[in-house]
């Protein structure tokens, strides 16, 4: 009952002391080539191998990340659970990401970088907290960490999901009708939706109109779900005031990306969270442990869904 590796080297050692700490029944291994492929029950890793089928006995597949839309579901055997890594480095990090974005653009820093840019000493008017009403697309582990991060600060909180959620503090949308009401009261608006073939494509000239004049965008999701085409127009055209942007599509961007150099746009290369391998090895293996003891781990991915 072997537990496979495939990231890099540094989360690796990490990963291999907490299970031999922890775990020490179940052999650790980042070489795939030596493995048994017999032997391995557990896989961790960002992108499924071509060869998965040849881990027979593969019980789990583990995203090394919190999204799952880097495997293609359909080709990971019908009894291999697939279980994508929820753990507080990665919660942490998005609640500070997002909660740096909202007070980025919610003060007008775009603005105001451009205006020193321009030798330009002047206040561009300023609305308080309260009336700066923030929208969530997605209500899941991150989208409800970052809106309970930004609850101090004062601003009106809305979030919208699939099926209906109740929240403290946050109105709460859900369905069609649901989107287009929280979007028309959204002056900053966040996107924290997994990607699936619902959402790729999502944030569309369609969507940005629906939002207020002078609205802006965070956007941490994946980078499918954005027509980058789209946002442009909206900047430039000044229905939306300003974006920060972390995933884009492709990651990289090439060269002259109207994204790199646009004054409206702060872009940062998919960082806003990144796996932690401390406490993502604890949380692997209290997912096994789960497993072992016919729990379901955190994070089983609902294959019909695609999150
Ligand atoms: P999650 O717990 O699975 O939550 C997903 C949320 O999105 C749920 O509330 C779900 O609704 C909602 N949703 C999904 N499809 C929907 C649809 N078609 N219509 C309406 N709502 C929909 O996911 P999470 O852990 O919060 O992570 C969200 C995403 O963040 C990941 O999938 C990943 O793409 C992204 N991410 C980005 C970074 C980064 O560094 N930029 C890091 C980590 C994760 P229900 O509540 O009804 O199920
Ligand atoms: C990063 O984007 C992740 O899915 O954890």
């Amino acid at each position: 009952m072997t537990f496979l590796f495939n990231s890099d080297a540094r989360r690796g050692a990490v990963f291999a002391d907490a299970f031999a700490k922890e775990l020490p029944d179940v052999p650790f291994t980042m070489d795939a080539a030596t493995v048994d492929p017999d032997a391995v029950r557990y896989f961790i890793t960002w992108t499924a191998p071509e060869d998965l089928a040849r881990y027979r006995n593969l019980e789990i597949l583990f995203s090394i990340g919190a999204g799952v839309d880097q495997f293609r579901l359909d080709t990971v055997p019908e009894q291999v659970k697939i279980v994508r890594t929820i753990e507080e480095g990665i919660v942490r990090m998005m609640q500070e990401y997002v909660t740096l974005a909202v007070l980025a653009l919610h003060r007008n820093l775009p603005g105001y970088l451009a205006q020193q840019r321009a030798g330009d000493w002047r206040d561009i008017p300023q609305l308080q907290a309260g009336s700066r009403r923030i929208g969530v697309l997605g209500l899941g582990q991150l989208g409800q960490a970052v809106l309970d991060r930004l609850k101090p600060f004062g601003f009106p909180l809305a979030g919208w999901s699939r099926s209906p959620r109740r929240i403290e503090g946050v109105t709460c949308h859900h369905g069609e009708p649901g989107l287009n009401e929280m979007l028309a009261a959204s002056d900053i608006l966040i996107c924290l939706l997994p990607l699936t073939e619902e959402t790729r494509g999502f944030l569309d000239a369609n969507l940005f109109a629906k939002l207020p004049q002078g609205a802006a965008l965070i956007h941490t999701g994946r980078g499918p779900q954005l027509d980058h085409e789209a946002l442009v127009a909206a900047l430039d055209s000044n229905h939306l005031s300003a974006a920060m942007i972390d995933v884009t599509d492709p990651e990289p961007l090439p060269t002259g990306h109207p994204f790199w150099s646009h004054p409206k746009i702060i872009l940062t290369p998919h960082v806003a969270s990144v796996t932690q391998p401390a406490t993502a090895a604890r949380a692997v293996i209290d997912n096994i442990c789960r497993h072992r003891s016919g729990l379901q781990p955190i994070g089983l991915v609902d294959r019909s869904r695609g999150y």
